[in-house]
């Protein structure tokens, strides 16, 4: 018998984060591993990160930087993907997000395993494309 001891197969599920996202990778999403092509975490991740942004920035916005991108674990087909995130700092023209992603793998529901973490930073722009004032009312507490 192997006294081998895999990764931690469960994990917390961050207290203080917004569920922004929930996803199933399908096949067409591997790589030649047979696990999920890392481009399509980093697209979803980006997906996930627009959300608060979208609900402070009252209009047009463009992901400006990843700041940070960590692939902890592999993500598997058929695993059930729930991406949060909590915004870490507004600027006058940008706000930047910290996105955590956790598996729930199919062949272990109900424990959650973190894949991904992630910083992003998104701008406000104008109809021209370029930076403007984010709006300062309905902020996150403290970030005004
Ligand atoms: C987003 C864009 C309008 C910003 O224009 P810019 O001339 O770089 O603007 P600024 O230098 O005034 O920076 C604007 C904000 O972005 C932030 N920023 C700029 N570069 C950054 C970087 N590398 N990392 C983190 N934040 C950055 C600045 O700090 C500033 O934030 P603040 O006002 O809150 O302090 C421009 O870079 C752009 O159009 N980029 C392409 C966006 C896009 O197509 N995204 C999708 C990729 S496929």
């Amino acid at each position: 018998m192997s006294t081998e001891s895999s990764p931690r197969p469960h994990t917390d599920l961050p207290e203080g984060r917004e569920l922004v996202l929930k996803v199933i990778p399908m096949p067409a999403d591997t790589n030649g591993n047979g696990d999920i092509f890392g481009g399509w975490v980093m697209a979803q991740v980006d997906l996930a990160g627009a959300v608060l942004p979208a609900r402070y920035v009252k209009g047009r916005m463009a992901t400006v930087a990843v700041n940070q991108f960590i692939f902890k674990q592999p993500v598997r087909v058929g695993d059930i993907l729930s991406f949060y995130s909590h915004v870490t700092r507004v600027g006058n023209t940008s706000i930047t997000v910290q996105v955590e992603v956790f598996a729930e793998r199919f062949s272990a529901q109900g424990q959650y395993v973190k894949v991904t973490e992630a910083s992003l930073t998104y701008v406000a722009i104008d109809h021209e494309g370029r930076p403007r004032p984010i709006p300062r009312e309905g902020l996150p507490a403290g970030m005004a």
